[in-house]
């Protein structure tokens, strides 16, 4: 289950072409243009596996973020190697800790895995509570830390990320989920996987590099770790197309802050007229927000979707409360429109 399926699953109707799509933290710009051209030129060659792409791709990546390339493996998007890690490092035995309301996909698997899930409400400030994490999740076998959140788009800081991993309980990881941190002004977490801790790190080029439809990440682990994994899957070739986009998004050095500077604009245009008009909302660093409708979060997906446009699902421990994801300026002005009719209604 991952993003894609839980919003197909929460979606209440088929929609048309022109819908407004603001329930499944996709981006609407696609994948650069270099990353287009590069695909297009690679076609010719997809009747090969090309795994030296792959190679090329770690290696670039590696280089970049100062990693040792032996600790970074390329996956089809991030759901395969959250999914496993859950299949890893969680069993009956062995509890899923994780933040509520907190990212579905780990969850699902560990229930379908029989591991008790522990969802532990976020602190005030919308942070994953780590020691309540920690007293929780004395028989964890994986901590998920998502950071930015989904769905609320709030920051972790630092130093709770250190405190878990200094406390947790010996045979236990922790995994820092970072599909949103180009999105935000966060530090990552690959100092703590370079440092030999019990860490790893998951990447996707799903969001800021727009690529969901094309299947790209990574996982970045202690081989130790990433073998554990890798016994449940993964041990397979990369489509071509996502190796080689992915490889030149990462080679435009612009990409990401102008990225985040068009999404972090059109999310505070968009805070800006809800605050303007009296509505709640959490203050989000990501693509996606919470706000909040003080009625059943549902009832409101309901009546946008008859206009056209579908906003995020509700997560049971905030009713009330629905994700949107930040589209475009055009796509905003639409969602403001549909989402006053319905609360004035
Ligand atoms: C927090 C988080 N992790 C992982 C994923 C998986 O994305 P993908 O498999 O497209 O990389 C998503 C998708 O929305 C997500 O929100």
């Amino acid at each position: 289950m991952s993003e894609p399926m839980l919003a197909a699953a929460a979606r209440r109707r088929p929609h048309t072409s022109d819908a407004v799509l603001i329930d499944s933290n996709e981006n609407p710009l696609g994948p650069c243009q270099a990353a287009r051209d590069a695909m297009a030129a690679i076609l010719p060659r997809g009747g090969r596996y090309e795994d030296e792409l792959t190679d090329e791709l770690v290696a670039t990546f590696a280089q970049m973020e100062g990693l040792n390339p032996e600790y970074v493996y390329a996956t089809v998007g991030s759901t395969p190697p959250l999914a496993l890690s859950v299949l890893a490092f969680t069993s009956p035995e062995k509890s899923y800790v994780t933040a509520d309301p907190g990212y579905e996909t780990g969850m699902r698997t560990a229930e379908n895995a029989g591991a008790r899930v522990v969802k532990v409400p976020l602190t005030k400030t919308y942070a994953h509570d780590v020691k309540a994490m920690l007293a929780a999740g004395q028989d964890a076998g994986l901590f998920y830390i998502c950071n930015p959140n989904n769905p609320t788009g709030t920051l972790t800081p630092r130093a709770d990320i250190e405190y878990l991993v200094a406390n947790k309980p010996k045979d236990s990881i922790v995994v820092v989920d970072e599909a949103y941190i180009h999105l935000s002004e966060a530090a990552n977490a690959f100092d703590l996987v370079k440092a030999g801790k019990d860490v790893m790190v998951l990447r996707t080029f799903s969001k800021v590099y727009g690529m969901a439809g094309i299947r790209c990440g990574f996982l970045i682990a202690r081989p130790d770790l990433a073998d554990k994994v890798l016994q449940h899957g993964l041990r397979n070739f990369m489509p071509v197309t996502a190796v080689v986009a992915a490889t030149a998004s990462l080679k435009q050095p612009n990409l990401v802050p102008e990225r985040r500077r068009i999404n972090a604009s059109i999310r505070q245009h968009t805070f800006d007229w809800l605050t303007r008009n009296g509505y709640s909302f959490i203050p989000s660093e990501s693509n996606c927000f919470m706000v909040d409708t003080k009625r059943p979060g549902q009832e409101v997906r309901d009546a946008m979707a008859k206009d056209n446009v579908l906003v995020g699902r509700v997560w049971p421990i905030m009713p009330t409360y629905v994700r949107i994801t930040v589209g475009t300026e055009e796509e905003m002005t639409k969602f403001q429109t549909a989402f006053q009719k319905v609360m004035r209604a």
